[in-house]
């Protein structure tokens, strides 16, 4: 008789106990609602303050009604690729938005910035090559350049002068060099020192890529993100972003050059064999992009709710992280401590989750909160009597 089969997936489970035992098991937490300010889960109304959708954009009534007439004239689905048949009118009217909107010859959509950030990273630079990455960028660059398979060069965090030694120690080298940075980081809302970046890049002919995912919408005074902010928008040549925060639709671009554009279409595997974005996403981009230029009130109202909530957080002594953008960490340390935390802000009716490894180092874990420009003055209020509350409970709070 043959031995009992054992299941070749038995290890799955002791991998799930090792996360249990770490805290850092997940889970989902289902919202009822869009992403507004006041939402529901599981029937109780809360103050959403962990959205990425900054200015509110994907429940804005013009952006709605953008993508219903989108749906109507093409459907749900694009049914290809876009090299197939999954291109349209709309495709093409929306990467002319991004171009204009970032100041570059043309732009180039992917479905989502995680493919945009993997496919373009590991089509530029291959084996032989360096590539030189700050040590916080997002995972999506994280992974374009491992599978690129050229030789990864980890920055600290921000340091321009070891970014320079890099460069400086590979200058005999013949090959390409790709410096890659977010502008504003995920999880600690800090912004890239850009002009000196690129003036690294220039210096020591490594080609510049940025990720402008938290920075759209954010920075720049028409809304166009880092590049726009730092006077740089002519000189980053390759500029990737997301629609899926301040624009509050779906979808990754990269906005180049022609010859970029033209390279990616021809190359970056990541946009070739994957089906295209969907009409009523691209219409709510282009609805959401047009809001973005042309009503800087909703920016300004988003600075003044960033301030107040900062200072706020400040005056009560926890420790807020040096961000210059619409994303405030509050420092907890621990995943127990920052677990507990969220679950107190959870039951006085804020809804804010804690970010844990490896999303970010160990013993950093923090309340990741994120604001928009939709919230009253009177949530940030009540969110911040919340997290006195939270502080007076949680005691091992670093
Ligand atoms: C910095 C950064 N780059 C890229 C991405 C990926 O973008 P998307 O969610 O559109 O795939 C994200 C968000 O998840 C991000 O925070």
């Amino acid at each position: 008789m043959n031995p009992p089969m054992k299941n070749p997936l038995d290890w799955i489970e002791n991998d799930l106990e090792r996360i249990k035992e770490k805290d850092l098991f997940r889970i989902l937490t289902e919202l009822e609602t869009g992403q507004s300010p006041d939402i529901t889960i599981d029937g109780k109304n809360y103050i959403l303050l962990g959205s990425n959708g900054y200015l509110g954009l994907s429940v804005d009534p013009a952006v709605k009604e953008a993508a219903r007439e989108a749906l109507e004239k093409y459907g749900t689905g694009s049914g290809g690729s876009r090299l197939v048949s999954g291109s349209t009118d709309l495709h093409r009217e929306l990467e002319d938005c991004i171009a204009r909107f970032k100041k570059t010859e043309a732009a180039i959509l992917f479905s989502s910035g995680y493919l945009a950030n993997v496919g373009t990273i590991s089509s530029l630079v291959g084996e032989g090559d360096v590539v030189y990455s700050d040590e916080l960028n997002h995972a999506s660059i994280i992974d374009g350049c491992r599978l690129s398979r050229a030789e990864i060069k980890i920055y600290p965090h921000l340091d321009t002068g070891r970014l320079e030694s890099l460069l400086c120690g590979d200058g005999g080298r013949k090959c390409r060099k790709l410096v890659v940075t977010d502008t504003v980081f995920s999880m600690d809302g800090d912004v890239a020192p850009l002009k000196e970046i690129t003036e690294l890049s220039e210096k020591y002919g490594a080609a510049l890529m940025v990720d402008e995912a938290h920075a759209t919408g954010v920075l720049g005074r028409r809304g166009s993100g880092a590049t726009e902010h730092f006077g740089v928008e002519e000189r980053v040549p390759v500029v990737m972003g997301t629609l899926s925060k301040a624009v509050g639709s779906l979808g990754g671009y990269v906005a180049g050059s022609h010859k970029l554009v033209d390279f990616i279409r021809n190359r970056v595997r990541s946009y070739i064999f994957d089906t295209s974005l969907p009409a009523p996403s691209l219409a709510a981009s282009i609805a959401a992009i047009r809001i973005i230029e042309n009503e800087p009130e909703r920016r300004e109202r988003l600075w003044s709710l960033i301030h107040r909530f900062r200072t706020g957080i400040e005056g009560m002594g926890l420790k807020v992280m040096p961000s210059d953008s619409a994303i405030v960490p509050v420092l907890v340390g621990e995943a127990a401590p920052a677990l507990r935390f969220a679950a107190v802000l959870r039951e006085r009716g804020v809804y804010t989750p804690a970010v844990r490894p490896p999303s970010v180092p160990p013993g950093m874990c923090r309340i990741r909160v994120t604001l928009m420009a939709t919230h009253t003055e009177g949530q940030i209020d009540a969110a911040l009597d919340a997290f006195k509350a939270a502080r007076d409970i949680v005691s091992d709070v670093k």
